[in-house]
Parts: C-alpha cells; sequence; structure tokens
C-alpha cells in the first residue's frame, strides 16, 4: 500500500529545513529498505503490518501510523510525538499553546 512507504512522505517532507526523507534515506532504516523493500509484505490487512514479519526495517509510516499488535493505526502523525518541534525550544505535546495534546506524551512515545 502506498502510505506506506516511503516515498509517500517524501514528496513534502524534503529539503534544508524538513529533511526527513534525506535522513531516512541514509539511515540503517533506509538501507533495509533500499536493499530489501521489494520483499517487504507491503498489502497486509490494516493494523496488521508488524515488524519483523512483514518488513525488515520501519518505514515513516510505521512509526508514525501503522498499527500493528496492541498499537491502532493512527492517522494523526502528531499523536506519536514526544516533542513538539518549536522556536526557540522544543516543547512537550501538552505544552503547545495552540493546540494542547490530550495525550500522555510517555505513552504515546512507547507506540
Ligand atoms: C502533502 C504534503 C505532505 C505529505 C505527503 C506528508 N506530510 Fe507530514 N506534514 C506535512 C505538513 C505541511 C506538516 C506540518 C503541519 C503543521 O505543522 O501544522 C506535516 C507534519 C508532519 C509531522 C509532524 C506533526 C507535528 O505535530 O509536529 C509528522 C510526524 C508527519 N508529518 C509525518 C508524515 C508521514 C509519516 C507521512 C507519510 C505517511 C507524511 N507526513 C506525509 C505535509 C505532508
Ligand atoms: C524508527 C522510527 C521512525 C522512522 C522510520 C521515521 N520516524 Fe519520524 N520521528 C521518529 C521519532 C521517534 C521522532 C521524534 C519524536 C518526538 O520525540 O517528538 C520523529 C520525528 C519526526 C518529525 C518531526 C516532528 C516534530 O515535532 O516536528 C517528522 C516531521 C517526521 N518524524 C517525519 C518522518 C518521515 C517523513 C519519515 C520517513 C521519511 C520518518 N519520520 C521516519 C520516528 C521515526
Amino acid at each position: 500500500m502506498e502510505a506506506r512507504k516511503p516515498e509517500a512522505c517524501g514528496q513534502c517532507h524534503l529539503g534544508p529545513d524538513h529533511p526527513q526523507i534525506e535522513i531516512y534515506m541514509e539511515s540503517k532504516h533506509g538501507d533495509i529498505y533500499t536493499a530489501f523493500g521489494d520483499q517487504y509484505n507491503w498489502n497486509a490487512a490494516p493494523g496488521t503490518w508488524s515488524p519483523g514479519v512483514d518488513f525488515r526495517g520501519p518505514t515513516c509510516s510505521s512509526c508514525h501510523m501503522s498499527g500493528a499488535g496492541t498499537v491502532l493505526t493512527s492517522h494523526d502523525v502528531t499523536e506519536r510525538l514526544a516533542w513538539e518541534s518549536q522556536a526557540p525550544k522544543s516543547i512537550r505535546p501538552e505544552n503547545f499553546p495552540p493546540f494542547p495534546a490530550k495525550v500522555n506524551h510517555e505513552t504515546e512515545r512507547d507506540k
């Protein structure tokens, strides 16, 4: 499925001000995706896309969106973050004034 592939995120998350796709592709996870991605089971049923079973190295969606085991799938990419990156310094999502998160960052980070 398209959203499980890093290219789906990299069309926006690229370049000097938010280089997530470049960081990912140069990382070990990206190296493993480049070498073995054609063997990943991209078509596992929603909520069951499991590390070590369906894929070897995580993609963007493995960490930020996908469900597996007891972790539910989420379309809220803010949900699993432990920090809200802000200048001049990062803050906890609960303390972000415009949209204070209603979740506990330690619980979310564990996902
Ligand atoms: C069409 C462009 C686009 C695509 C495609 C896209 N994003 Fe984003 N993403 C954004 C923008 C813009 C923001 C910043 C939103 C904001 O700060 O209000 C963002 C923010 C985020 C954040 C940070 C949220 C936060 O609270 O700071 C994460 C994590 C994220 N995206 C993950 C992903 C993942 C994973 C994918 C692929 C499955 C993806 N994005 C695909 C445009 C995109
Ligand atoms: C191995 C798991 C993992 C993978 C793979 C991964 N991320 Fe992340 N990502 C994280 C973690 C952990 C953080 C920092 C979360 C925190 O503490 O707030 C993060 C942070 C981010 C942020 C910044 C959020 C903010 O607060 O501004 C964005 C955007 C993002 N990731 C997008 C992506 C994209 C796009 C990809 C793929 C190209 C990707 N991530 C791959 C785990 C991952």
